[in-house]
């Protein structure tokens, strides 16, 4: 076998593994965020950055896509050259193929960055520069579904085991970005003294012309009308479900026979799964973790 055939097996090896967890601060992250940690934890945030942060599967890629047609006057055809991936760098995503950091760096301003980091491990540049963030938060519970059916499907991320066994981890902050309750409430807190528009996946639901509104407004950017219902239709969930630029079909590592990523974009779809028992122990933890922190969710509509 000759080197290139070696280095080309590796790789091919190395892609087919799910990933393995690896701490930062007692936070678990894909092992190909901390190896590269120095990198990410030093990256040079400019001040006329955006950044879309959020627990996974929070509602990270629908909040970017209204984020991108506000940016663009609410042109679908503008928002439709690449995948949402190539647009917006996902900070602290590594891979043997490619960096995003290193995408990131070399894009032009202004740019609009996404990131699953919990407050406290956010690159200080971050702050220093002042940056605008936009936090999407969603209950336990949904996001906890979404999560599970997400690693199920994504052959990168850690097996997640049964339904049974993830969502201990799910309690314990044992899965990759860590602990939920920590991550929802470390960011609101970070709202009091910095420029974040702290929004909930269940709002957007029930009223998205008031979410895209908000959102516009916090970027300083008029909005029209049409322009707001163009949006509006655009990033209705079953519109984006059939874009390829925004459904991830273009992704090699994810499996979408097994579970597709815009999977269901719903409020209440927990119910499904969750024993009573399950639901009545993560009411009692919101209840007791969440408590005098203002934070509240809902778990319906
Ligand atoms: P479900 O798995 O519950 O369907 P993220 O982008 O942070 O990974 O979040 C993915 C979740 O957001 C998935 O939830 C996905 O279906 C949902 N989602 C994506 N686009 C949506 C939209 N336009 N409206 C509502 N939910 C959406």
């Amino acid at each position: 076998m000759t080197n290139l055939e070696s280095d080309m097996e590796g790789l091919d090896h190395k892609l087919s593994q799910r990933s393995e967890l690896v701490e930062v601060d007692g936070i678990p992250l894909l092992s190909g965020a901390a190896e590269r940690w120095g990198r990410i934890s030093t990256f040079n945030a400019r001040g006329d950055d955006l950044l879309i942060c959020t627990y996974p599967k929070a509602g990270t890629t629908w909040t970017q896509e209204i984020v991108d047609l506000i940016q663009h006057g609410g042109d679908p055809q503008k928002c439709a050259q690449v995948p949402i991936y190539k647009r917006m760098p996902f900070l602290e995503m590594h891979s043997p193929l490619f960096s995003r950091l290193e995408e990131a760096e070399l894009m032009t301003s202004p740019r609009t960055l996404k990131s699953h980091l919990p407050v406290q491990l956010l690159p200080p540049s971050f702050w220093e520069q002042n940056c605008k963030i936009i936090y999407v938060a969603r209950n336990a519970k949904d996001n906890a579904i979404s999560y599970f059916h997400f690693q199920r499907m994504n052959g990168r991320m850690p097996d997640p085991g049964t339904w049974d066994e993830y969502l201990e981890k799910f309690i314990a902050g044992k899965l990759p970005w860590g602990s939920w309750f920590d991550h929802v409430c470390g960011w609101w807190k970070a709202k009091d003294s910095h420029p974040i528009l702290y929004l909930f996946y269940e709002d957007m639901k029930e009223h998205p012309a008031l979410a895209i509104r908000k959102i516009a407004q916090f970027l300083d950017q008029e909005l029209s009308e049409p322009a707001l219902n163009r949006i509006m239709q655009h990033t209705e969930f079953n519109s984006m479900k059939v874009n390829p630029m925004a459904n991830y079909s273009t992704m090699p590592t994810y499996n979408h026979a097994l579970s597709p990523f815009m999977r269901k974009g719903t409020v209440g779809d927990w119910k499904y799964y969750f024993t009573v028992a399950q639901s009545e122990q993560l009411d009692d933890l919101c209840a007791q973790l969440l408590r005098g922190s203002g934070l509240t969710f809902r778990t319906q509509l």
